[in-house]
């Protein structure tokens, strides 16, 4: 694989969505084919989970952490085989909004899966893949929710839980970042979206040179 995989993480309403899209521009326009992509979704399968975990209220609103758990690992399974794989083989760099970190926070931390049970999910899922890079845009719980109450599609995690919920997510994302700080960058997302977009491009920049 000569490509690299990249993933952007944080809580709801971290803006990491628009700082993986903003990304992914960047890099084309530095000439490096790049895929952007996000979870749920990035395949049809995967847009078909996304709908039955996220908005689809009669189904996600009375799911079994685990049965919960097996539905995003499964989408992410899909999509590891179906589109990152063979971009990553093909050489391009694939920016995905969201990958396995996602589940170990939420399913994991917040919901409260065993971490070894849900690492061990995530690398049969994946097959082994790891992202080279994972950018954690961290910002406090009360700025995140603050931002998401803006949308206007149901969203079964943004509409139903409480602040605690998200200060669990948001304090597991820290934990996995000290504990591989070589594969973690925590970017400060409380301030403007160029911001964000500059701390980002710093990070990646010296991997273009490396080449
Ligand atoms: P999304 O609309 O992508 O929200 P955001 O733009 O804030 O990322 O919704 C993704 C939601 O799904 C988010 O609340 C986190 C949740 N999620 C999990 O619980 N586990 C996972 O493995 C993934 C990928 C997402």
């Amino acid at each position: 694989m000569s490509g690299r995989f990249v993933t952007v993480e944080g809580p709801d309403g971290s803006g990491k969505t628009t700082a993986a899209r903003h990304l992914a521009g960047w890099l084309e326009a530095r000439g490096v084919a790049t895929v952007l992509t996000r979870e749920p979704g990035g395949t049809p399968l995967g847009d078909e989970i996304r709908r039955l975990v996220l908005h689809l209220r009669d189904v996600s609103d009375d799911l079994d952490p685990r049965a919960d758990a097996l539905l995003f690992a499964a989408g992410r399974a899909q999509h590891v085989a179906r589109l990152i794989r063979p971009a990553l083989e093909r050489g391009a760099w694939v920016v995905s909004a969201r990958f396995s970190d996602s589940s170990l926070a939420y399913q994991g931390a917040a919901y409260g899966i065993d971490a070894d049970e849900m690492r061990r999910l995530q690398a049969f899922a994946t097959g082994g893949l790891e992202p080279d890079l994972t950018l954690l845009v961290d910002v406090p719980v009360e700025i995140g929710l603050a931002r998401t109450r803006r949308r206007d599609e149901w969203n079964r995690f943004e509409d139903t839980e409480e602040a605690a919920f998200f200060e669990r997510v948001r304090a597991a994302y820290l934990e996995l970042a000290a504990a591989e700080p070589e594969r973690f960058r925590v970017i400060d997302g409380s301030g403007s979206v160029a911001a964000t977009d500059t701390a980002i491009r710093q990070v990646v920049e010296p991997l273009l040179t490396a080449r």
